[in-house]
């Protein structure tokens, strides 16, 4: 409740009362703060670091027509910058560059002339470095890499889950010397399977997590795992990825308590595989399940937690998906190449629910790596922070809409 009084919304009365749920009262503060958002008449300029990548060409494909952002820099590495967009980009996404940016120079990564909202999508070292540096000259850094997911001070946040934890950006060093902050959206198979475990976790709780996924070659970024390595095979191995699994879905899970969150406190493991599929990460889940139900859970119990799982419904988030969790019915289902643009790749599809042998249950998850795993995720909070206030005033509008 302390982060609700923070906000300029001091005479919201609701809030006051002891009573009034503090999810509501976040939900209702989004709202009044999304309508005085669309009631601007203006985009937001922002700028893609590592905008050549696999994740910056995506978040160049999802911005075209965005409409509260506007892509205004690109900056990528001394062999991309001075170039032409186009010329630099080794553009691998099924749908045409837009022309406007192919024909944008690439910057330099310096925080010098950039616009004050970044997407950041570089390697964890390169970001360690970087992102900082834009932070403390006022910019707002939306980050993909896993460099600060795991600081004490800066929220990983997926908006459907922990929009709560946004407020973390408060206490940072640079939001208070420039207003600058970073808040970082998680690892792209952590997401998924939060996705489908926060439901669970409010209604049943949760006690043990075993996960082994399936992981596509999209997720090493270009060119990724060599074709020799990965026609034909399975990978059973990913550098650092169970554990950022382990412990980056323990903490999005977890409570906020001052300005630390307490993960999750469930057991969890992971097995990460790389296998022959272009976009789309599938995750095979067994979990115990806590007694907050009071009463044994049944199937029907977990399919309508996924069903009426919907936080974000009437926040008008322009790339909130109407429906988070996507249920399929047959038996063979989720697959990638059938299910991983459900809900514009946003919504995690979930399927395969049946009793657990070892655990209590077990499904199958699939989710988009690069759009709701990285640059839709990166894009949504990004809404959420424009829809809190938290991009103004760093952000100067530029266009008319
Ligand atoms: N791919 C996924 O599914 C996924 C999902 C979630 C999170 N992520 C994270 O997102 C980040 C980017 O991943 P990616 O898959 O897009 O990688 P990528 O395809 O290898 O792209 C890396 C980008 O970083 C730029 N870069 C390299 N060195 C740089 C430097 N010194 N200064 C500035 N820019 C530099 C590259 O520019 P040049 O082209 O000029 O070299 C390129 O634009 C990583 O932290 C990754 O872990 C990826």
């Amino acid at each position: 409740m302390a982060f609700l009084y923070q906000l300029p919304v001091r005479t919201y009365a609701p809030m006051r009362q002891p009573a009034f749920c503090a999810a509501r009262a976040f939900t209702a503060i989004i709202l009044l703060y999304t309508g005085v958002f669309r009631t601007m008449k203006s985009k937001y300029p922002i700028g893609i670091l590592g905008a050549t990548g696999m994740v910056g060409q995506r978040f160049i494909q999802l911005l075209e027509n965005h409409p509260w952002f506007e892509v205004a820099w690109l900056a990528a590495s001394d062999r991309s910058s001075g170039k032409k967009f186009g010329e630099a980009a080794n553009w691998r996404l099924g749908t045409p560059v837009p022309e406007r940016v192919a024909r944008m120079t690439v910057s330099a990564a310096e925080p010098k002339d950039a616009p004050k909202i970044i997407f950041a999508s570089v390697d964890a070292p390169i970001a360690r470095e970087m992102e900082p540096k834009f932070a403390a000259a006022g910019c707002a850094v939306i980050s993909n890499s896993s460099a600060f997911r795991m600081a004490a001070n800066v929220p990983l946040v997926l908006p459907e889950v922990n929009a709560d934890h946004v407020q973390m950006i408060e206490n940072q060093p640079w939001r208070k010397e420039s207003g600058g902050f970073i808040v970082t959206n998680s690892n792209c198979s952590a997401m998924g399977l939060v996705l489908a475990l926060k439901p669970m976790e409010e209604r049943f709780g949760i006690e043990e997590i075993f996960v082994t996924t399936m992981q596509a070659v999209s997720g090493a970024g270009y060119p990724g795992v060599a074709s020799m390595d990965i026609f034909d095979n399975v990978v059973p191995y990913i550098a650092s990825e169970e554990e950022k699994m382990e412990t980056e879905t323990l903490k999005l899970l977890g409570r906020l308590e001052g300005n630390t969150v307490t993960p999750l406190a469930a057991k969890m493991s992971a097995h990460c595989n790389r296998v022959p599929v272009v976009d789309g990460h599938t995750e095979c889940v067994s979990i115990k399940l806590g007694n907050k139900l009071g009463r044994s859970v049944r199937r029907e119990d977990i399919l309508a937690a996924w069903a009426e799982f919907r936080p974000l419904a009437g926040l008008d988030l322009p790339f909130a998906p109407e429906q988070p969790i996507e249920w399929a019915e047959q038996n063979d289902r989720p697959q990638p190449r059938l299910d991983r643009n459900r809900g514009n790749g946003m919504a995690v599809t979930v399927g395969r629910l049946r009793s657990c042998g070892v655990l209590d249950w077990k499904f199958t998850l699939l989710s988009h790596n690069t759009i709701r795993g990285a640059a839709g995720a990166a894009i949504l909070n990004a809404e959420l922070l424009a829809s809190l206030g938290k991009l103004e005033p760093a952000a100067v509008a530029i266009s008319q809409v």
